[in-house]
């Protein structure tokens, strides 16, 4: 068993420690490179870099493996449960009944906002980015629940982390309702988690919306696939922000804005983006995917590729098991997803995508299934941020509890000028 590493500088040589996960991934711990050898590592977009040790998600990008506290999300699949999920990845275990109840319990209490942040969305034009606006609610969340500055004991966080996973839903509502110019609509404390936001997206005050239990199910399942992901850009944003010791709506708020990217949670706005160009522009799969493979193109094949996954993300292929299963259920004749299914056929079989290892990630299927149920694509990111708040509220808490844990604050290699003196406006 190796237990160091040598690092050889000219004539001087330094020892590192190794560290060793659950799975046996290895790390060189180079906590003190810096004090002994004078150098730091670069490493632009920390593919080598590791920032934590977590024990919420393990990911096998080469196998294609995800686990949640060790459980392989395949095991979620049958009557799908994202509350649960959300309970498991934050507190460690599954809950007990009796947890689980008094959980369910704390998010049908918490799911009105206070009436005066109504006000909030009147501000916003109709044409706002509900990814800007749910940003910024979620921050000003902080200003009507101040307890959520002082979270240290267990309880405190319980309450504020039911809240915000609860109120999500809520703000993302409100803010779809506003867009459309239609009445905001209360949560109905009788309802589940999923019927409860369908009903405030869908409802009218005449007019209770009925979510069916194969939509339930869907989006259930669709919210527990995008929960936790390890240290994917958004959930690194809000240990980031989390480790100056800034409260959780703020750290939540953050991962919001670093989720919206197209590279990151954008590219499932992107894909249904890309798969209605190919439809309406009447262009073939084939073409599509030739020009995918052209640089001078500038396209991208949007839900293809992965930082992690080299092999087919585990989410994309149980997301495409429900869009084949829901959309026939719900007499929902879908071309998007043909194209879906003919752009992934090409590409699994061209050495372009096969050599780069890129396969269809979660975004490839899931924008399919929440159109099939009526989200208007502008919403798909923002539904993607409420499956990913447990995830983040899990890694904040667990940062926060972590002995030792120190303000995040990587360096630099500094490539710009040379000392230089100031010269007066007159002189220049
Ligand atoms: C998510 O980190 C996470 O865990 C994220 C996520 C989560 O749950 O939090 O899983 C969610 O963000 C999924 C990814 C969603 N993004 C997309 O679908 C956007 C399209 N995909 C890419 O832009 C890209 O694949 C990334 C950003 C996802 C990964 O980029 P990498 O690993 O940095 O790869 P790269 O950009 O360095 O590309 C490597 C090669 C390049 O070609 P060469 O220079 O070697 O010739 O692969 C090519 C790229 O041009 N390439 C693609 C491609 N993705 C990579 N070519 C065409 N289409 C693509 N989609």
């Amino acid at each position: 068993m190796i237990n160091e590493a040598t690092l050889v500088i000219g004539e001087q040589s330094f020892q590192f420690p190794i560290c060793e996960g659950t799975e046996g991934e290895r790390a060189i711990d180079i906590q003190d490179l810096r004090a002994r050898t004078g150098y730091i590592t670069l490493d632009p977009g920390y593919g080598n870099t590791g920032s934590c040790q977590s024990a919420i998600t393990f990911i096998d990008g080469e196998k294609g493996i995800l686990r949640y506290r060790g459980i392989p999300i395949e095991q979620f699949e049958q009557n799908p449960n994202f509350v649960e999920v959300a309970w498991l990845l934050i507190f460690g275990h599954l809950p007990s009944e009796q947890e689980y109840r008094a959980f369910s319990a704390d998010l049908t209490a918490s799911a009105n906002l206070d009436e005066s942040m109504k006000h909030h969305f009147e501000g916003f034009p109709r044409s706002a980015p509900p990814m800007a606006i749910l940003s910024a609610m979620i921050n000003a969340l902080s200003c009507f629940h101040p307890e959520c500055f002082e979270l240290e004991d267990e309880e405190h966080f319980r309450v504020a982390a039911a809240g915000l996973i609860s109120k999500v839903r809520t703000i993302a509502a409100y803010a779809y309702r506003h867009s459309i110019g239609q009445p905001y609509i209360y949560p109905d404390p009788a309802l589940r988690y999923v019927p409860n936001f369908l009903h405030m997206l869908f409802s009218q005050p005449y007019a209770e919306h009925f979510c069916e239990p194969v939509v339930r199910d869907a989006i259930n399942l669709v919210l527990l696939l995008h929960a936790d992901h390890e240290q994917n850009c958004s959930t690194s944003t809000v240990r980031m922000v989390g480790s100056s010791q800034a409260n959780l709506f703020a750290a939540c708020a953050a991962g919001v804005c670093a989720l919206w990217g197209p590279l990151h949670g954008g590219a499932n706005v992107a894909v249904l983006e890309m798969l209605d160009r190919i439809h309406r522009g009447h262009i073939s799969p084939e073409e599509y995917v030739r020009m995918a493979k052209d640089k001078d193109s500038k396209v991208r094949l949007m839900g293809f590729g992965h930082r992690v996954y080299k092999n087919f993300d585990p989410r994309a292929r149980m997301l495409a098991t429900v869009a084949e299963r829901l959309l026939p259920t719900l007499g929902f004749n879908d071309p998007l997803l043909d194209i879906a299914r003919r752009l992934e056929e090409i590409a699994l079989e061209d050495p372009y995508f096969v050599e780069r290892k890129l396969y269809p990630n979660v975004d490839f299927y899931s924008g399919i299934i929440m159109r099939a149920v009526g989200i208007p694509t502008n919403m798909f990111t923002v539904l993607f941020s409420i499956g990913r708040l447990p995830g983040w509220i899990a890694h904040w808490w667990e940062q926060s509890c972590t002995t030792g844990s120190k303000i995040a604050r990587p360096r630099q290699i500094y490539t710009g000028a040379g000392i230089t003196d100031h010269v007066p406006r007159d002189g220049r």
